[in-house]
């Protein structure tokens, strides 16, 4: 119970790696908080079927009067916040298309949600860490960053972005007793996107690993749950590459 009784905040809990990485804390005796634009009762129910307490906040990650919100329930019910981990992302229902032809309006949606909504998320959690004098945010980054992907430059710009954020919220941060710190997963068949992505693709990710295999959603937890916990406690502004040795930095 590397976990018990911390408070964690998964941003696009409902599914996907979100619902594993809410049952990866449950089970290792946290508190969840599932938050998503999508029904989040499913994960809940899930979680609280393994004995563990859970909450789901419906809200848009890209809001900051639902970010506000998101906070404020979770306090209302936990009392505190230990962990936010800033998951959501429109990633699994995103077209992959040359960078000419992603609509201006797409290209402005996808840096809202998957990186604006770190920076509105953490400005949500951060006076009750402060007032903890501890905290962990853990954002998701991807692999794509490290390789450059063609044909889905939007969503590899905005995961260039989550590095970035990192490093300089964990320098402005660091004082106050709160570490942040990224996973990078690599290509993980998580439901939506595996429609989205040819079968060579997919095999092609394989064959590029040090370890070949494909990547679901159990690989990420334990690194999710490691900088969860105490055990990374000197640990910030790092970005970790969880994708099988794919990519080296
Ligand atoms: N699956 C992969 O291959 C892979 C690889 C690298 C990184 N990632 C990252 O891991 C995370 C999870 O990936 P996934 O495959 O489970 O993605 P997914 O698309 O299946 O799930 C994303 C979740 O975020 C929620 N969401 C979307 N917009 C939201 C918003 N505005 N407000 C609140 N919630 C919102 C969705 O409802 C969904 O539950 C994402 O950040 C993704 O970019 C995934």
């Amino acid at each position: 119970m590397r976990l018990k009784d911390r408070v964690v905040i998964v941003t696009g809990g409902a599914k996907g790696i979100g619902r594993a990485y809410c049952l990866g804390v449950a089970a290792q005796g946290a508190r969840v908080v599932v938050a998503d634009v999508a029904d989040p009762k499913g994960t809940v129910k899930d979680v609280e079927a393994r004995g563990a307490q859970a909450l789901g906040v419906e809200c848009d990650v890209s809001r900051e009067s639902d970010t506000q919100r998101l906070a404020t329930e979770t306090l209302a019910r936990f009392g505190r916040i230990d962990v936010l981990v800033n998951n959501a992302a429109l990633y699994g229902t995103l077209k992959r298309r040359p960078f000419m032809e992603i609509p201006v309006e797409e290209w402005d949606r996808v840096m809202a949600v998957n990186l604006k909504s770190l920076f509105l998320c953490a400005r949500a959690v951060f006076p009750t860490m402060k007032t903890q004098g501890k905290g962990k945010i853990i954002n998701i980054a991807s692999s794509t960053f490290f390789k450059g992907v063609a044909d889905y430059i939007h969503y590899t710009t905005s995961k260039g972005g989550v590095v970035g954020f990192t490093r300089s919220l964990a320098r402005e941060l660091g004082p106050h007793g709160i570490r942040v710190n990224a996973i990078a997963p690599g290509f993980t068949l998580s439901g939506d996107n595996e429609q989205n992505i040819s079968e060579e693709r997919k095999q092609a990710n394989i064959d590029a690993r040090m370890i070949r295999r494909a990547q679901v959603p159990e690989d990420l937890v334990g690194t999710l749950v490691y900088l969860a916990s105490d055990d990374s406690d000197f640990m910030s502004g790092q970005t970790l590459l969880v994708d099988g040795g794919g990519s080296v930095h």
